[in-house]
C-alpha cells in the first residue's frame, strides 16, 4: 500500500528513526561526492498554492540529486485552480508521476488529495501542518545536541501550522514542549489537547516561563501566509514575544535558536539573536534537503 507524509502524528515511532539515519547518510554521501540515484526515471509533481523558497528548492534539487525530475506546477496554472476537482485531479496526475508534493492553504484538501491519489503525497504546508519542516528541524537538533530525547524545546509566537505539527512530534517523541503565545492565538485545539495528553506538552502566556531552561528556542513569523492582512494588529499583539537577547537568557547557557524562516527580522527576532553563534538557522534551512531526500527515497 502507498504511504502519504500528511501529518507527523501518522508517523510511527520506529520511522522518525530511520528518516534520521538515512538523513544522515545521504548528507554523507553527498559531502563526499557519492552519486546515489534510486529514483531514476521517476517523477514528482509538485502543487504550490503558496510561495516557498526552501521547500520548493529542497524538494527539486533533492529529486535531482537522487536520480529522479520534478516538475513545478503553480495551482494557478493548473486546472484544479480552475474547478477541476481534487478528485480527478489527484487520480490523473497518479497516472503520470511517482509522487507528489502539496503547498496549500486546506489540510481537507491535502487530506482528500491523498484518498484519491494512487501514489504518496507528501504534505508541504499547509494553514495546519508543516511536517516536512519539523522533521528536518528535528535532524537538526539530533546534530546539534546528539538527541532530542529529554531535551525542553521552547516555542515561542503564533499557535500556527509550524507549532501544531511541533505538538504532534512531542505526542510521539520523548521530549519537553512549552509554547508561549497570546491568548486568542492558540494552537489548533484538538491537536493541542492531544499533545498534552499524549506527550509532555505545556502552554504558557508569558514567554520567560516557556524559555526557562530551555535547550532550544523556537520561533516563527507572526504572521503567515494567508494573514497578510492581520500583519499590523499582530505585530501589536505580539511585540512581547520576540525572541531577543532578554528572552535568550532565560534558557540555557548552550541552548541554540532556531528559525524556520522567513524570518521577518526586528520583529518575532531580532538581528542580534538571528546572527548570533546560538543560531542554527542555515544549518537548519540545508537540513531539509536531506530529511526530504530521505523521506522521498522512502515513500518513492
Ligand atoms: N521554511 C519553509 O518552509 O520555507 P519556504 O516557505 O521558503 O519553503
Ligand atoms: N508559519 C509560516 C511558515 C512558513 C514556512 C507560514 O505558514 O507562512
Amino acid at each position: 500500500m502507498k504511504k502519504d507524509l500528511l501529518s507527523i502524528y501518522d508517523l510511527e515511532k520506529a520511522a522518525f528513526g530511520e528518516i534520521f539515519e538515512r538523513a544522515k547518510s545521504l548528507k554523507k554521501m553527498l559531502t563526499y561526492g557519492e552519486h546515489h540515484t534510486p529514483l531514476r526515471g521517476k517523477t514528482l509533481g509538485m502543487i504550490f498554492e503558496k510561495s516557498s523558497t526552501r521547500t520548493r528548492l529542497s524538494f527539486e534539487v533533492g529529486m535531482h540529486q537522487l536520480g529522479g525530475t520534478a516538475i513545478f506546477l503553480s495551482k494557478r496554472d493548473i486546472q484544479l485552480g480552475r474547478g477541476e476537482t481534487v478528485a480527478d485531479t489527484a487520480s490523473i496526475m497518479s497516472r503520470y508521476l511517482d509522487g507528489i508534493l502539496l503547498r496549500t492553504f486546506s489540510q481537507e484538501l491535502v487530506d482528500e488529495f491523498a484518498r484519491h491519489a494512487t501514489v504518496p503525497v507528501i504534505n508541504g504546508l499547509t494553514d495546519l501542518l508543516h511536517p516536512c519542516q519539523i522533521l528536518g528541524d528535528l535532524f537538526t537538533i539530533i546534530e546539534k545536541k546528539g538527541e532530542y530525547d529529554g531535551l525542553k524545546i521552547a516555542y515561542i509566537g503564533d499557535g500556527n501550522n509550524v507549532a501544531n505539527s511541533w505538538i504532534n512530534a512531542a505526542a510521539r517523541l520523548p521530549f519537553q514542549f512549552t509554547l508561549a503565545c497570546p491568548a486568542g492565538y492558540d494552537p489548533d485545539e484538538a491537536i493541542l489537547e492531544r499533545g498534552m495528553k499524549e506527550g509532555n506538552v505545556n502552554l504558557y502566556r508569558n514567554p520567560s516561563d516557556a524559555a526557562k531552561d530551555a535547550d532550544v528556542i523556537y520561533t516563527d513569523v507572526w504572521a503567515s501566509m494567508g494573514q497578510e492582512d492581520e500583519h499590523e494588529e499582530r505585530v501589536e499583539v505580539f511585540k512581547d514575544y520576540q525572541v531577543n537577547g532578554a528572552l535568550v537568557s532565560y534558557a540555557k547557557d548552550d541552548a541554540i535558536v532556531m528559525h524556520c524562516l522567513p524570518a521577518h527580522r526586528g520583529e518575532e527576532i531580532t538581528d542580534e539573536v538571528i546572527d548570533s553563534p546560538r543560531s542554527v538557522v542555515v544549518d537548519q534551512a540545508e537540513n531539509r534537503l536531506h530529511v526530504q531526500k530521505a523521506i522521498m527515497e522512502m515513500l518513492m
